[in-house]
């Protein structure tokens, strides 16, 4: 299986990814988790995506096509993968194209998770995550068991830096104007799926399973 995920920011990517990527044993591949965890490490792809990433902009497609196809060409994704956050512009779109096609394969399905941006700013400043193991929660929807600590881990909780009010809606704005088109692109190609993302986190679930189940 190989899908892709598109949405906004704070549609649910993550959360899902982590659910699909263990119900169907396929690595999760998050450019974001990719980038920060650089960041963390302060290698000279941290220093420079850091850049852009507090700015809530996008960083360009000539450092982040590399990484993808690197990660794709691991073994691991021999049976599939899911991609989250990666295509973001058409340019990333066609390069993943390309590379897949040097290798006979193509993408199952573009899931597209959609959530009006009213929802995404709660969203947003509610998320804490794990800065260890990367779990992600919300101070209201996705409570963790123990106050500021991560159920998986123990570590603290933390908000990410892009997670600000004003940073949040450069991010969304980025989106529409970057992110967006790449719905169409997809749904050109008949490998659309668009699932209605305001509602629980397990309704979500389910209803992309049932589709994932549906394809086979
Ligand atoms: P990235 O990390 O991908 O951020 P994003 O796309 O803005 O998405 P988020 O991770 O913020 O949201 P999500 O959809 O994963 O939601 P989550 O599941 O956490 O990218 C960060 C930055 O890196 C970009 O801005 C860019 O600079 C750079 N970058 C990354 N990829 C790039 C690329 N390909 N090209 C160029 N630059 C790139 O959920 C959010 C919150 O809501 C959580 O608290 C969660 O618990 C809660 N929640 C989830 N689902 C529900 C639900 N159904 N109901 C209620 N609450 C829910
Ligand atoms: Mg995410
Ligand atoms: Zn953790």
């Amino acid at each position: 299986m190989k899908m892709i995920l598109l949405g906004p920011p704070g549609a649910g990517k993550g959360t899902q990814a982590k659910l699909i990527s263990e119900r169907y044993s396929i690595p999760h591949i998050s450019t974001g988790d990719i980038f920060r965890k650089n960041i963390s490490q302060k290698t000279s792809l941290g220093i420079k995506a850091k850049e852009y990433i507090d700015k809530g902009q996008l960083v360009p497609d000539e450092l982040t096509i590399d990484i993808v196809n690197d990660r794709l060409a691991e073994q691991d994704c021999k049976n599939g993968f899911l991609l989250d956050g990666f295509p973001r512009t058409v340019k990333q779109a066609e390069a993943l194209e390309d590379f897949l096609r040097k290798n006979n394969q193509k993408i199952d399905t573009a899931l597209l998770i959609n959530v009006p941006s009213e929802f995404i700013l709660e969203r947003m400043t509610g998320r804490r995550v794990c800065p260890s193991c990367g779990a992600s929660y919300h101070i209201k929807f996705n409570p963790p068991k123990s106050e500021e600590k991560c159920d998986a881990c123990g570590s603290d909780i933390v908000q990410r830096k892009d997670d600000t009010e004003e940073t949040v809606k450069d991010r969304i704005d980025v989106y529409e104007k970057q992110t967006q088109p790449l719905a169409d692109y997809y749904k050109s190609k008949d490998q659309l799926f668009v699932v209605d993302g305001t509602q629980s986190i397990d309704e979500v679930f389910e209803t992309i399973c049932r589709h994932m189940e549906s394809e086979k």
